[in-house]
């Protein structure tokens, strides 16, 4: 029997919106096959960078990336697919985009460990968590 299909929270985050490279990283997720199930316009307040980062408010890095992601709009997206969550984790590298391979989507686009284009849930526990955050009617 196969699994159910499973979802991830994506965010094209302030800096994919402001260098113009939405196109280029949902193109990125559509040609692998994913689903966009959501996506929506819209911009963190502070409330919402505190419960979506409730694993790091207390970490030295927070402040400065709590201004970084209130900073502007950023696209929210719901993507399913087949392992959907480790498939995108890949497809992003790894969080330090001067580090990140090449080839992904940090790798590529990114130079900076906290300007790095985008989050996607890490497992299915923070996947739903996310989830229920961003797109609780879903
Ligand atoms: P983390 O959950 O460790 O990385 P990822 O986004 O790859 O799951 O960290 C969350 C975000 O916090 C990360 O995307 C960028 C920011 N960050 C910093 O600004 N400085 C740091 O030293 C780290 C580890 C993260």
């Amino acid at each position: 029997m196969s699994s159910p299909i499973e979802r991830s929270l994506v965010l094209l985050k302030p800096d994919a919106v402001r260098r113009g490279l939405l196109g280029e990283i949902l193109g990125r997720f559509e040609r692998k096959g994913l689903v966009v199930e959501a996506l929506e316009l819209r911009t963190m307040d502070a409330a919402l960078a505190d419960q979506h980062y409730a694993d790091h408010v207390e970490k030295a890095f927070y402040p400065p990336l709590k201004q970084f992601m209130t900073s502007g709009p950023l696209v929210a997206l719901v993507l399913s697919g087949d392992e959907v969550i480790e498939v995108v984790r890949a497809m992003i590298g790894s969080t330090d985009g001067r580090k990140a391979a090449a080839g992904t989507i940090r790798g590529d686009f990114a130079l900076s460990n906290r300007e790095n284009l985008v989050h996607a849930s890490d497992s299915p526990e923070s996947a739903q968590r996310e989830l229920a955050l961003w797109f609780p009617k879903l």
